[in-house]
């Protein structure tokens, strides 16, 4: 499929599934390097990052443990600014080396706020991974640790990724088309 309709909107073909395991399986080894022996506790963010989170779990080869909390911040195609509280976080995280894997970092609202909110259990080390960075649009200051891949400031759907509830089991990414 080289475009969809989602609901009022067209995308086009943007990051192909071959393309995306790839920079997952890059990623994947950085971290198995840098996270050996040191029992990371991957928190993925749901709903977006839930094919990102398997994927790339399936190229760890360290003892990890996988959880999953919830947090919505987006409606529509432009961020609200509004975070919610996370939902489902009841592991122990106390003096655990937390690696929390995100679908896109775009402004960075929703992350700057996760983080605080895991600090506050006091895990040894907080580390952050995300499939998709989008610098022109990032306005925070904390440094991303694993970035998949970089892409423009354009809205994107599949992969984990939706457009109002829509498109996230798409197993390619698509771009809006304007
Ligand atoms: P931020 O708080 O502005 O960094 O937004 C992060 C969240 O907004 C992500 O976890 C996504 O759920 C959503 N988001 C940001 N950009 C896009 C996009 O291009 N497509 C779909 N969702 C997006
Ligand atoms: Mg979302």
């Amino acid at each position: 499929m080289s475009t969809v309709k989602i609901k009022d909107k067209e995308f086009s073909i943007f990051i192909p599934e071959t393309q995306i395991l790839e920079a997952i399986q890059r990623l994947a080894n950085k971290i198995n390097e840098e996270m050996e022996g040191k029992n990371p506790l991957f928190v993925g963010i749901l709903n977006g990052s839930f094919m990102f989170a398997g994927d790339l779990m399936k190229c760890i080869k360290t003892n990890c443990e996988i959880s999953f909390i919830k947090v919505a911040s987006y409606s529509g195609t432009s961020s609200s600014g509004e975070v919610k509280q996370l939902i489902g976080f009841n592991d122990s995280i106390k003096g655990r080396n937390v690696v929390i894997l995100e679908d896109i970092v775009d402004t960075g609202v929703t992350l700057e706020n996760i983080i605080n909110q895991l600090k506050e259990h006091e895990p040894a080390d907080v580390r952050l991974a995300t499939l998709l960075y989008k610098p022109a649009a990032f306005r925070k200051t904390f440094k991303i640790d694993y970035v998949a891949m970089e892409i423009p400031n354009d809205f994107i759907v599949g992969y984990g990724l939706d457009y109002d509830g829509y498109g996230r089991n798409l197993r390619d990414i698509y771009k809006i088309v304007e």
